[in-house]
Order: C-alpha cells, then sequence, then structure tokens
C-alpha cells in the first residue's frame, strides 16, 4: 500500500471512517456507511470515540452540511467554483465517508462520449455472443445505480453538451434503459451523483438550465480571509509532506503567510489594506497553488538545500507559479514587486532581492 503514489481518500483515512462507524449513534440512510453528522465530522473534523477525526475541509461548515443534506433527498450535488477552491477534494471525501468508496470517477473533457456515462460494450463478446448482459461494459455511474452508490463527475461543463444532457434521463428518471437487451436498470436507493465545475474555463453558463436543474448547486468560496487561507495551506502541507518523502522541515507560519499574501494581493488586484491595486496575472492563483509552491519549495530545500525553505527556493517556486504567460506575466511580477514587495520593509526584503534576481 505504502508504495501507491496517491492513496484514495478511504484508504488514507481507512482508520478515521472505521472509527466514525464503530462509534454511531445515530441514523444511517439507505445505502450509507454512516450517519450524516458523521460525514459532517469526517469532513470538517472532530472526535469518533477517543480517535481525532483530522478536518478535510476547512471553511464554511454550513455549505458542508448543505453538501451532505443534499445527498440524503437522492438529489445530485454540483459543486461550483475558482480552481483549487477543493471542489474535488471535497468530493472525493464525500463519497469516501458516504460509501466507503470515492473510485468511481468519470473525469470530463471535451472528449468524453456518452458510453463512458452509460454504458459500452466488449466487442469481442458482442460479436461472439450478440448482445448479453456479459458483453455489458459498465460505466462508473452504471455501477453505481445498481450498487445504490455515488458516483463522482469531474468538471462536468468540460463535456460535450450532448454529452451533459444524456445525465438528465438518468437523473429525472433514475434510471438507463438498454434498448439491445430491451431492459431497463433502475437505480438503487442510496444512487447520487456530485459532479464539480470550473467557474473558469468554458464556465457553468454553457450548461444547459435542464440539466443545471436536476442539481442543488454549491458554490466553494476562496477562502474569506488571510488567516483562513493561512490555516487550510498549513494543514495541508503537513498532511501532504507526510505522505511525500521530503526531507525537509516544515514551512514556518510566516513563510506561509507571505505567499498567501501575495496570492491575495494578485487574485484580488488589491493590497490587503486596500490601498494600493495590482495588476491580475494571467495565472489562477489558487489556495490548491499555495499549496503545491510550498510543498516544491520544501523538495527543494530537502534535495539541494539544508532542509529549510530559503528566500531563494520560495522565489524560485513563486516564479513558476505566477509567470505562466512569458511576457506579460514577468512585467505585472516586477511591477509587483517594486511597487509593493520592496516597500513593505526589512522583513520582506531578502525576498524580493531573489525573486528580482530571477526577473533581470
Ligand atoms: N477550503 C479548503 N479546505 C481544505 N483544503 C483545501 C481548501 N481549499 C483548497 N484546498 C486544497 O486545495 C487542493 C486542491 O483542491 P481541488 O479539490 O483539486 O480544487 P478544485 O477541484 O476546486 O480545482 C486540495 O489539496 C485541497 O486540500
Ligand atoms: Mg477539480
Amino acid at each position: 500500500m505504502n508504495d501507491i503514489q496517491r492513496m484514495s481518500a478511504e484508504q488514507m483515512y481507512r482508520d478515521e471512517i472505521e472509527a466514525l462507524i464503530k462509534n454511531e449513534k445515530n441514523h444511517i440512510p439507505n445505502g450509507w456507511k454512516m450517519s450524516p453528522q458523521s460525514v459532517l465530522t469526517y469532513i470538517i473534523g472532530g472526535k469518533a470515540g477517543n480517535k481525532v477525526i483530522t478536518p478535510k475541509y476547512i471553511g464554511n461548515k454550513r455549505v458542508v452540511e448543505i453538501a451532505i443534506a443534499t445527498l440524503v433527498t437522492d438529489r445530485a450535488l454540483l459543486l461550483i467554483g475558482e480552481p483549487g477552491t477543493a471542489k474535488s477534494w471535497l468530493s472525493e471525501h464525500l463519497s469516501a465517508a458516504i460509501n466507503g468508496d470515492s473510485t468511481k470517477v468519470i473525469q470530463g473533457t471535451a472528449g468524453t462520449t456518452e458510453e463512458q456515462i452509460r454504458y459500452s460494450w466488449n466487442y469481442a463478446m458482442l460479436i461472439a455472443k450478440g448482445p448479453s448482459e456479459d458483453a455489458i461494459i459498465k460505466s462508473p455511474i452504471y455501477n453505481a445505480m445498481e450498487t445504490g452508490t455515488i458516483a463522482r463527475v469531474e468538471e462536468i461543463s468540460r463535456c460535450a453538451l450532448e454529452v451533459q444532457d444524456s445525465l438528465i434521463s438518468i437523473l429525472s428518471e433514475k434510471r438507463i434503459s438498454i434498448p439491445e437487451l430491451s431492459k431497463e436498470l433502475p437505480a438503487q436507493k442510496g444512487f447520487s451523483i456530485i459532479a464539480t465545475a470550473n467557474t473558469r474555463d468554458k464556465g457553468v453558463n454553457e450548461m444547459s438550465s435542464a440539466l443545471k436543474r436536476r442539481f442543488n448547486i454549491i458554490v466553494l468560496p476562496s477562502p474569506q480571509d488571510l488567516s483562513t487561507e493561512i490555516d487550510i495551506v498549513n494543514t495541508r502541507v503537513e498532511q501532504l509532506s507526510k505522505n511525500l518523502d521530503i526531507n525537509a522541515n516544515l514551512p514556518s507560519i510566516d513563510t506561509i503567510e507571505k505567499v498567501c499574501t501575495i496570492f491575495r494581493e494578485i487574485r484580488n488586484g488589491l493590497t490587503l489594506d486596500g490601498k494600493q491595486k495590482i495588476k491580475q496575472t494571467s495565472g489562477v492563483l489558487s489556495t490548491a497553488e499555495a499549496i503545491s509552491i510550498l510543498a516544491n519549495s520544501m523538495a527543494l530545500a530537502g534535495s539541494f538545500g539544508n532542509g529549510t525553505i530559503t528566500n531563494f527556493d520560495l522565489a524560485s517556486s513563486l516564479q513558476g507559479a505566477i509567470v505562466k504567460d512569458e511576457e506579460k506575466d514577468a512585467n505585472l511580477w516586477i511591477e509587483y514587486l517594486e511597487n509593493v514587495m520592496k516597500r513593505r520593509g526589512s522583513e520582506w526584503l531578502e525576498l524580493y532581492k531573489e525573486c528580482r534576481n530571477l526577473n533581470k
């Protein structure tokens, strides 16, 4: 198990899920492994007996409650928001807690077909024996309907409209028809879908309103304030570094605060004190990206330094995250360095110099 590059949520947090199931005191909905209250504890953290449950999603508790309540009523759930606001992360953990299985996933792309949503055929068997139950290759959604569990559809708005719309009949009738076998597969109780969509990209507006009506839509916000974002980044970097073999110290809170400050200011186009406008770069400076550049800095420090993140490590990682589109972003970044960071005083001076060095 330890050789797996990325474990599923239910593998990674198996002991937490087991503890929650063992200490269950509330009613468990059909097809679920635990009660809605326990799912909430799993997501936002707490205790199950003596076992500490670590927080997975950090943010508005009400948002998580509404998401869970949606799934209790069999309604499908659509999580939307900017990139890196934990849409996929929350969707994975919800299905891990509710079913102990987060792996029934369809990744939406421009190339996703209707067969991938419904079912396809094993052609060798189809030709040899004709259409039969055995020759069906079930999609994750088919599987979820059959077993009364949750299927996930990632980045649904990237799929072609007609592919998206094949979900309409599944969600309204809760059955898939298989005309080749003159058969219908009715969904078992507990079946639902959690979909995610980015408000950037092609956008949620592209989705047909007929499909949107079939979902409860929840917007996952970017972290409200600096301290929440620092909290998220700090928690996640600590968890991540445990799984990666990085021989380095965790970043100091001061370092995390610097990264979050830079990201928030460029993201919002305004300094934190609200006094100075900033031009936004082309990349999305999300919380997820802040987490990844800190992990990246740790890897640099662990592999090529003394194990503690230096301003040089940080500057190199920031450069990669911020300067995506050469000319334009580089100029905006230099403007930020000169007009904002340089004027911030001694604590920022070393980082300023290292960043400036990379943009001569
Ligand atoms: N509010 C949050 N609470 C916990 N983790 C978060 C939060 N926001 C972002 N993250 C982290 O950001 C990372 C990427 O999130 P992801 O679900 O891939 O984003 P999205 O699907 O919205 O683009 C995850 O590692 C997640 O832990
Ligand atoms: Mg995602």
